[in-house]
């Protein structure tokens, strides 16, 4: 009997170190049972490192949505309104509207994207210490940011409430940690709908109200502020994580900080795959062409890691040379579509972390990784303060290994669940069949 209890005991102690890492593999192979093997995966067998960029440049590396399984996943993460999202969108008159619209509102000169992140943090941090998430605390930061590159006015709380409550609803079901909840969306498409002639730049004029509205919302108040918060607690929980480069980035100059952006950037890249479908063949060689219609997914993580030495390790020494002898791609390829913030985003960035590190020190145990779905635990202690936070830390360590087994075990139903829901709705591929 004591025995019995005894092993019920270490059974139950050791779930942390041994079940979720079970439960995401068991995850990764019901995606792929429901999703099916479409893709080509790149780098991989048929295309190795040393060629993605050119395959991914191809010319007919350019179907974005149609005749893809996948899509119908992100649309759904993304519905109503994703045949409105830029992203999504096929190459034609109404994509090149609507992406010139996005480089003008992007179009912020430096010195103006510097003083409004710095207002922005201002605003939004206020007198914040102790544990918090860093996805949870950057995202009233880039709603305020994102809404006054739209409207050129300072954001109502009403407004960043609701563009909080979209931005992490779309997040947290993309990390399968929750489910969709439309009626947040709804809320937010009827208040942008309300304000269309406040845009500070002309809206595309072919596409109605309602398109405009979705429009805006996936670009500005959905993909920016999801990605920006994102990308910024990665930044934090790196530094957080790295006491000697906290201290290093807090002293250094903005060559330095740009060097630990890349880094983090490098190991933790925002995209984990980016798919096109080819519209034309793509010859590889004399015998091997990828035909017209296949699935490319072009695997940044794998990308980023080919070529590095110790690539696992932070080492933003490694941008000591150009960023473009590198294989490293955070904002995507030039030749295809890339990021229309790939400008701006670092910019804004760079002087949120010098603001924040300016006032905070950063401490965490707990674990980083691609996806983050423990959005950043982190212990934010005023800068002047001497308290060496040890059992808060500790406390993060335990209560971060115990969420992961729960946590896992939550995306796995409710990833799987939507997985199946998005195959059944065929958003994507019902909108391409009318
Ligand atoms: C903060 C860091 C960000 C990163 C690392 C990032 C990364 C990326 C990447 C890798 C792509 C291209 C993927 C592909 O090839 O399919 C992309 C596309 C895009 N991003 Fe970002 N992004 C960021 C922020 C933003 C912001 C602030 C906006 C604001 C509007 C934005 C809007 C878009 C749009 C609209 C596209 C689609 C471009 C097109 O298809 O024409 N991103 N982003």
């Amino acid at each position: 009997m004591l025995i019995t209890v005894v092993l019920a005991i270490v059974f139950v102690l050791s779930l942390p170190w041994w079940l979720p890492a079970k439960v995401v593999a068991l995850r990764v192979r019901l995606f792929a049972r429901i999703n099916g093997d479409e893709g080509i995966q790149i780098p991989g067998d048929l295309v190795g490192v040393d060629r993605f960029k050119e395959v991914y440049a191809h010319p007919a590396a350019s179907g974005r949505s149609e005749g893809a399984a996948l899509s119908d996943l992100f649309w759904y993460w993304l519905s109503p309104g994703p045949e409105m999202h830029q992203e999504h969108l096929e190459a034609g008159e109404r994509y090149d509207t609507v992406a010139r619209t996005t480089r003008g509102l992007l179009a912020l000169p430096r010195a103006e994207a510097e003083e409004l992140t710095r207002r922005c943090v201002a605003r939004t941090l206020g007198d914040v210490r102790g544990l918090v998430r860093l996805r949870d605390l950057m995202m009233p930061l880039w709603a305020e940011f994102s809404y006054e590159l739209v409207f050129a006015e300072p954001c109502p709380r009403q407004a960043r409430d609701l563009i909080v409550g979209n931005a992490d609803d779309v997040v947290t079901a993309l990390k399968c940690t929750g489910l969709r909840h439309m009626e947040r969306r709804h809320r937010l498409t009827r208040y942008l709908l309300g304000r269309l002639n406040r845009v500070r730049v002309p809206l595309p004029s072919g596409l109605s109200p309602e398109e405009q509205a979705y429009y805006l919302q996936g670009a500005f108040f959905n993909t920016a502020v999801v990605q920006l918060s994102e990308a910024m607690a990665h930044v934090l929980m790196v530094l957080a994580r790295h006491p000697d480069e906290q201290r290093r980035a807090r002293e250094g100059d903005d060559r330095h900080l740009d060097r630990v952006i890349d880094e983090t950037f490098r190991l933790y890249p925002l995209f984990g795959i980016a798919h096109r479908v080819t519209t034309g063949d793509i010859a590889l060689d004399g015998d091997t062409t990828i035909p017209a219609g296949s699935v490319l997914c072009f695997n940044y993580p794998d990308f980023h890691r080919a070529g590095f030495t110790d690539p696992d390790r932070f080492d933003p020494d490694r941008f000591t040379r150009p960023a473009r002898e590198l294989n490293h791609i955070p904002f995507g390829i030039a030749a295809n579509r890339p990021c229309p913030a790939w400008r701006l985003a670092p910019i804004a960035m760079r002087v949120a972390v010098r603001e924040i590190l300016h006032r905070y020190t950063l401490d965490s145990t707990a674990a980083h990784t691609r996806s983050m779905p423990n959005r950043g635990p982190c212990l934010v202690t005023p800068l002047r303060s001497s308290r060496r936070p040890r059992a808060a830390l500790a406390y993060m360590r335990v209560r971060d290994r115990w969420e992961d087994v729960w946590r896992s075990l939550v995306q796995l139903v409710l990833g799987t669940y939507m997985v199946w829901d998005a195959r059944r709705q065929r958003l994507c591929e019902r909108h391409f069949d009318h």
